[in-house]
């Protein structure tokens, strides 16, 4: 098993599509300047979703235009469909996110479609992004648990997150979109998949509302999960996921594999002070943790 980690880092999207005042554009692009300079490989920069359903991230398009891409550095995109699709490739982008859910009732909450109505959704937008060259992820929410229908069967999860892969996914991202899970709940769910689905192809996407997003990685790591979904200062959430908090954040992962002799590539110091910068800027303090203890004296 590889002792390489590839953060992706979701601080740009999913860290501030929930925040309800107004972010500049501006801002958005320095986060993502910064953040390219950092050693990371994987940023999700912003989404080419509905600006109806999601007012902050209406900018899409020329937050894309600012940035400096990196060599070597991926800017996937979330698109919700074909319309999404058609605007991100307008912007230059290269790589685009799939998104559904293991729960019927949140997906149609969050994108107005059934689970099975969202992957034919899906469908063309993988066909025209193999003839375009662009690469897609794809996304799995609310894995261990959902905020309107509780439980969520895992055969479910299996089921969504294998169409996907199927489909020509080359990553699968399993989202505790509400962060309900516990680490061996979540090491079970991660394994059950992989049953189906190559490890390889699989990152784990866990939000903090518990406090328990640290230890859930540690158990998915040590199961072999090498691709960890985090957003930079535990910024984040989904607007359609009643109760849904910050994303774990970046530099306590970055932390935590240090001590696990697990390589990210990822610059800890310059990453911390970056979140400590968003969090001013959002006007509160850093929630990472380790961001904190960080800071200069
Ligand atoms: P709908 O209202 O059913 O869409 O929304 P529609 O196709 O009927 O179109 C309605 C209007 O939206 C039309 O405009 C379309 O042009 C426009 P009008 O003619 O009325 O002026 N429209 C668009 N405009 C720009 N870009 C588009 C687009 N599509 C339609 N792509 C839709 C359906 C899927 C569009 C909507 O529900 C949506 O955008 N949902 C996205 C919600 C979202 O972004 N949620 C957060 C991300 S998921 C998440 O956070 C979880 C994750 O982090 C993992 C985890 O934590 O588990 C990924
Ligand atoms: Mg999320």
């Amino acid at each position: 098993m590889s002792d390489a980690i590839r953060i992706v880092e979701v601080g740009p999207r999913d860290g501030l599509q929930n925040e309800k005042q107004p972010v500049s554009t501006a801002d958005k692009i320095t986060l993502i300047d910064r953040l390219s300079a950092t050693g990371l490989r994987s940023i999700e920069a912003t989404s080419f979703v509905s600006p109806r359903w999601v007012p902050q991230l209406a900018d899409a398009a020329e937050v894309y235009a600012g940035i400096t891409r990196h060599a070597g550095v991926a800017y996937p995109v979330l698109v919700p469909n074909e319309q999404g699709y058609d605007r991100a490739l307008a912007a230059g982008v290269q790589e685009v996110a799939v998104f559904t859910a293991a729960s019927e009732t949140f997906n149609r909450t969050n994108t107005n479609a059934g689970i099975d109505e969202s992957l034919a959704r899906f469908q063309p937008i993988l066909q025209r992004a193999a003839h375009d060259g662009v690469r897609v992820r794809g996304y799995v929410s609310t894995v261990l648990g959902c905020p309107y229908q509780g439980e969520v069967p895992v055969s479910e999860v299996v089921r969504v997150a294998k169409a996907l892969h199927t489909m020509g996914c080359y990553e699968i991202s399993l989202g505790d979109t509400i962060g309900v899970g516990t680490p061996l709940k979540a090491r079970a769910m991660l394994l059950a998949v992989a049953a189906e689905v190559p490890m390889q192809a699989l990152a784990v996407h866990f939000h903090d509302t518990y406090g328990q997003a640290i230890a859930n990685i540690a158990s998915c790591v040590e199961a072999g999960v090498r691709v960890v979904d985090s957003a930079v200062s535990g910024a984040g959430g989904c607007p359609y996921a009643k109760g849904a908090s910050g994303n774990v954040a970046s530099e306590d992962v970055v932390y935590l594999m240090r001590g696990l002799g697990l390589e990210t590539g990822v610059d800890l110091d310059e990453l911390a002070a970056i979140g400590r910068w968003l969090a001013e800027r959002l006007g509160r303090t850093t929630g990472s943790r380790t961001g904190k203890a960080l800071a200069p004296a």
